[in-house]
């Protein structure tokens, strides 16, 4: 690891190393409370981070069967049940691995209903993670910037939404339909940077030179809505894990730009 002094970005030796990073953060925040409420991103670069979680469930080092679990972002139009789900890709990759009660996990449901009732469900959701207080998000980055499926433009006050995907963030997410861009859902429902920027900690994921430029414009562009991931700037508490590809555009000054981990932190709904 090459540690960044006065920053909270930690550039990997390479994935396995990211994974451990990130694995650590998500450690720290359960043992300093293990009833966290945690969001979890999907996507294919926190896969490595789950795996490495779920190796330290089975060999009994972290139990993570305390906290709650929120989710980020889901397509509109796909149900839960559907394997290209959002929620299907959790319960894989997090929920049964990391053995978490489905009790505990709160979903964002983007099936089939109309606006104004999806437009509810994203008002709802907002309450929710209002009421709990989520201590940790886990977010990645898309190569346009983006944070959960809030694109670029995407106003920062804006909180959960539903959100119209960019052709290019449909064609990044085509795999898992076909490989056809075309086949992606339009939209999607989405913590908006509003709500993302309430956690108390946010860890923000990236691996690959295809992350460079949007790693780069995050951490050291300006602050606008273009890169909606410039807002981590603001935030008092970010961790970034980066494996050494995606670290590649980053300036000493983009380094050194995020907040010193030992600023003040919101409290929780609870502790206030
Ligand atoms: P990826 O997605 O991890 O699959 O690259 C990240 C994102 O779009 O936020």
């Amino acid at each position: 690891m090459t540690a960044i002094v006065g920053a909270a970005i930690e550039v990997a030796r390479d994935a396995a190393d990211a994974a451990r990073l990130a694995a650590d953060v998500v450690a720290d925040t359960v043992r300093a409370r293990p009833d966290a409420v945690i969001g979890f991103a999907t996507g294919r670069t926190p896969r490595a981070l789950y795996a490495q979680l779920a190796r330290r469930v089975a060999r009994r080092e972290l139990d993570l069967r305390g906290i709650r679990v929120v989710a980020l972002d889901e397509y509109v139009g796909v149900a839960p049940d559907d394997p290209r789900s959002f929620a299907a890709y959790l319960d894989a990759h997090v929920i049964r691995p990391l053995h978490i009660d489905p009790r505990r996990v709160s979903l964002l449901d983007g099936s089939a209903a109309s606006d104004e009732v999806l437009a509810e469900r994203c008002r709802a959701y907002d309450r929710l993670l209002d009421a709990a207080g989520v201590d940790l998000q886990i977010v990645g980055i898309g190569r346009n910037g983006h944070i959960g499926f809030s694109e670029p433009g995407t106003p920062f006050e804006t909180a959960t939404h539903l959100a119209r995907l960019t052709e290019a963030t449909r064609r990044d997410n085509a795999d898992a339909f076909g490989g056809d861009p075309r086949r992606v859902p339009e939209r999607a429902l989405t913590q908006g940077p509003a709500t993302i920027a309430r956690a108390r900690t946010i860890l923000l994921v990236a691996s690959g030179d295809g992350k460079a430029d949007a790693v780069a414009a995050a951490f050291d562009g300006p602050i606008d809505p273009a890169c909606p991931a410039s807002l981590l700037q603001r935030h008092p508490r970010v961790r970034a894990v980066l494996d050494p590809a995606a670290a590649t555009g980053l300036s000493r000054r983009g380094r050194g730009v995020t907040p010193d981990r030992s600023a003040p932190t919101t409290p929780r709904k609870a502790d206030r």
